[in-house]
């Protein structure tokens, strides 16, 4: 059975250079995509203002007509006191969402602080992640998602922005088996693994908020029994480039190998 996951970030509704035509596209390529879930990874606003949140959830609304769809806010959206909109209009700033028959858990984590581009988990949200996690069964595939990228990117200038606490969940996912970390916020899209986790960053899906030479795109994730694959879609075009594509063992080795370059360290 393959699960398709589409992850969406920094969708920035209030930004100037804000798309009605990229959401427009999105959407659409949502109906025809038809994934098992997609996430939303925050900075959902430019200011964290009311018309913003409501503008962002008149889209969420639209995505969750064709699947379901888990939102965390950003650093954006904790601006000028937005996470009270975020809580009235979006839903909890952290949840877990268990899918026995779909064969996965997602829990999400509000990585923001207000009025700071800074971010972090904070102890109380690790204690909850690792009792969250705890429960969960160990055959499902398990997704953490936060708005603040666990590790560096590449091609984002100088490293400020990761989170305070990175080491302490690094920790934590690797111990409990965390299989898919989705962050956003740079606007630049990337994978990496590390332990036993796939790590994805997410572009800025609808705006031309943009560095270098990226384009506006999101995330598919496509989660079979003998492989992953990373696509980065091009939010103008729908148009797909694979980034990543891991071949997974599945004779008792448990390894998971990189098909581009048959790096075995990649182990689980
Ligand atoms: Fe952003
Ligand atoms: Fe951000």
């Amino acid at each position: 059975m393959e699960r398709k996951i589409i992850q969406i970030s920094d969708i920035h509704f209030g930004e100037k250079t804000f798309s009605h035509d990229l959401k427009y596209n999105i959407l659409k390529q949502m109906e025809s995509e038809n994934p098992d879930l997609i996430v939303v990874s925050g900075d959902l606003t430019t200011h964290g203002y009311l018309q913003e949140y409501e503008d962002a959830l008149t889209f969420l609304d639209e995505l969750k007509t064709i699947t379901s769809t888990y939102t965390i806010p950003g650093n954006h959206d904790a601006r000028n006191v937005g996470l009270i909109h975020f809580e009235k209009l979006i839903g909890h700033r952290k949840f877990v969402h268990v899918d026995k028959n779909g064969g996965l858990a997602i829990i999400g984590l509000d990585s923001s602080e207000p009025d700071i581009n800074d971010g972090q988990i904070g102890v109380d949200q690790l204690d909850w992640v690792k009792t969250q996690l705890d429960r969960i069964p160990s055959d499902l595939c398990k997704i953490v998602t936060f708005h603040h990228h666990l590790l560096p990117i590449p091609q984002t200038g100088r490293e400020r922005n990761i989170l305070l606490d990175s080491g302490d969940l690094l920790r934590v996912f690797s111990d409990y088996g965390v299989d898919f970390v989705l962050n956003g916020h740079k606007h630049v899209p990337n994978v990496w693994m590390i332990e036993k986790m796939v790590t994805l960053n997410s572009g800025t899906a609808t705006t031309r908020k943009l560095r270098g030479n990226t384009q506006a795109s999101y995330n598919q994730l496509l989660i079979n029994e003998d492989k992953i694959i990373v696509n980065l879609v091009n939010s103008q075009s729908g148009y797909k480039k694979e980034m990543a594509n891991y071949s997974v063992k599945v004779d008792g080795s448990e390894y998971l190998i990189c098909s581009y370059c048959h790096n075995s360290l990649h182990s689980v």
